[in-house]
């Protein structure tokens, strides 16, 4: 008799394409197919993609070539593997990809996973498929939720996608090209999705959204609602310990948000808020709609209503134009804004954008070396902040095992990964722990389970050396 068909699945790129690559899994669940984590054993493996810098597109021709000889492999030895290409390369390049490399039988962009199975199908019958459309059903409705099975399996702590696509039309970037315009699912579908995860033992939700805090879903009172009322209500579900989200913009931050991260306990402390640049000539050319003395004031207000809140961001180095003064800004910035860690990039053209068709296009040399500066200075706060919590008891849900025998990890509120000594049952609980030290790279934080009750998240953290005393965020946890 024949098993179950396998199906792998890679994700590259952000959070929405782990949770969209979920999604694929479970609405293939019903077609007989089960997850393998090797692509060799599988009949179907599908490279859930990034288009957002060019390396990602690099990377899955490569795969794909790859795939193609272990294809040819396994029709050799008369066994059938189908390849699918998903996410925003497949929106972006389209029957490019079928035309480029003929190992791929299928290509699904991302507004049609629902549609995975009637195209693997197609796929079948006619050789290959295509949908990179935008249709007009909404694709949560028809994907399959996650058997109670694959959620106990993913762990305690899950990704909900709230909000999908983008207006903004930042001038470096393609999601408004390849996720579509903004739109926001009803709160009711989301306030299900997360009580079948809270069933299910998930303590920490994520809230995902390509512009995550411009969520206006409609509500249950007829009104849209905001991230800010969504996420109390959310907070009510039983077994719902901790919320997160991202990725933000400071453009969107609305009263509700900052009130939400004053007064309400589940949603942890560390705020991801893209600022690319500290420079305003900058800004201005890559159409961010906001200066940095908006960023710096919307930072301000978040620490007035929350003096622990700590600060992540993304930051683009050597965008058309960007001058040694204007990189500099953006150095001073990170020092502004106190910011504890974050995503940096050289900037990368893509094809469509109208950045990649501005004058004065950055040396590749130049913008290695900001990037290595710039990074230099991140590890440099970052560690600092590490450091200020030793000694500190901060509360950890504990997520699985550690890498070392009766050792088991979680995170702490501000999402750095704690490793302690302790049982297993810990683990989907939430425990007190004093951080003892710091990894050598200062990734990750020990510590041991405290007797004591933890102290909140917000309560005050030990202050470290300041090394500028210019700004005004003194009343920063972070510091
Ligand atoms: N080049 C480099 N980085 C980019 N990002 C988006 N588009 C580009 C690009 N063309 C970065 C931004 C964004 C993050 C998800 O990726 O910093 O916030
Ligand atoms: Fe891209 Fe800008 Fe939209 Fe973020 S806000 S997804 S960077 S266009």
């Amino acid at each position: 008799m024949n098993g179950p068909r396998k199906v792998y699945i890679k994700s590259y790129g952000c959070q929405m394409n782990v949770y969209d690559s979920h999604r694929m899994a479970d609405t293939l669940a019903p077609e007989g197919y089960v997850e393998t984590d090797r692509a060799e054993n599988a009949d179907l493996v599908v490279l859930n993609t990034c288009h957002i810098r060019e390396k990602a597109v690099d990377k899955v021709y490569s795969e794909l070539g790859r795939l193609r000889e272990m294809k040819d492999e396994a029709a050799l030895a008369g066994r059938r593997v189908s390849i699918a290409v998903a996410g925003c390369v497949a929106q972006a390049e389209g029957k490019e990809i079928l035309r480029r490399e003929r190992a791929v039988d299928l290509v699904v962009g991302p507004q049609s996973y629902h549609r995975l199975p009637d195209l693997l199908r197609k796929a079948e019958r006619e050789g290959h498929a295509l949908d990179t459309e935008f249709p007009a059903e909404d694709k949560f409705d028809f994907l399959a939720p996650a058997s109670r099975e694959a959620t106990r399996k993913r762990g305690v702590t899950a990704f909900v996608t709230i909000q999908e696509g983008c207006d903004k039309f930042c001038t470096f970037c393609v999601v408004p090209y390849t996720r579509g315009a903004e739109i926001s699912r009803p709160v009711a579908k989301v306030i299900a999705d997360v009580e079948r995860l809270a069933d299910t033992g998930v303590r920490e939700v994520t809230l995902l959204g390509q512009n995550v805090n411009a969520y206006h879903g409609d509500g249950p009172d007829g009104k849209a609602w905001t991230l800010g009322q969504l996420l109390w209500r959310l907070a009510e579900i039983p077994g719902i310990a901790r919320l997160r989200y991202t990725t933000s913009h400071p453009r969107d931050v609305d009263d509700t948000l900052i009130a939400a991260h004053r007064d309400l306990p589940a949603l942890m402390p560390q705020l991801h808020l893209p600022v690319q640049s500290g420079s305003d000539r900058i800004l201005a050319a890559m159409n961010r709609q906001h200066t940095t003395k908006d960023y710096l004031a919307v930072i301000e207000k978040f620490r007035v209503a929350q003096p622990a809140l700590c600060f992540t961001s993304d930051f683009i180095v050597g965008f058309p134009g960007e001058s040694d003064d204007d990189f500099q800004a953006t150095l001073r910035l990170i020092e502004d804004a106190n910011i504890t860690t974050a995503f940096s990039f050289k900037y990368s053209p893509r094809p469509g954008t109208p950045a990649a068709e501005m004058d004065d296009q950055i040396d590749e040399d130049v913008k290695a070396d900001r990037l290595g500066q710039l990074q230099t200075l991140v590890n440099r706060q970052h560690e600092r902040f590490q450091q200020s919590c030793v000694g500190r008891t901060l509360d950890v849900l504990f997520e699985k095992p550690g890498k070392f025998d009766g050792q088991i990890t979680g995170r702490s509120p501000y999402l750095q990964p704690v490793q302690v000594m302790g049982h297993p049952s810990l683990i989907g609980n939430i425990a007190p722990v004093t951080i003892t030290g710091t990894r050598t790279d200062a990734k990750s934080l020990f510590g041991v389970v405290a007797q004591p009750a933890a102290q909140p998240h917000n309560a005050a953290v030990r202050p470290v050396v300041r090394r500028r005393r210019t700004n005004s965020w003194r009343r920063c946890g972070c510091r």
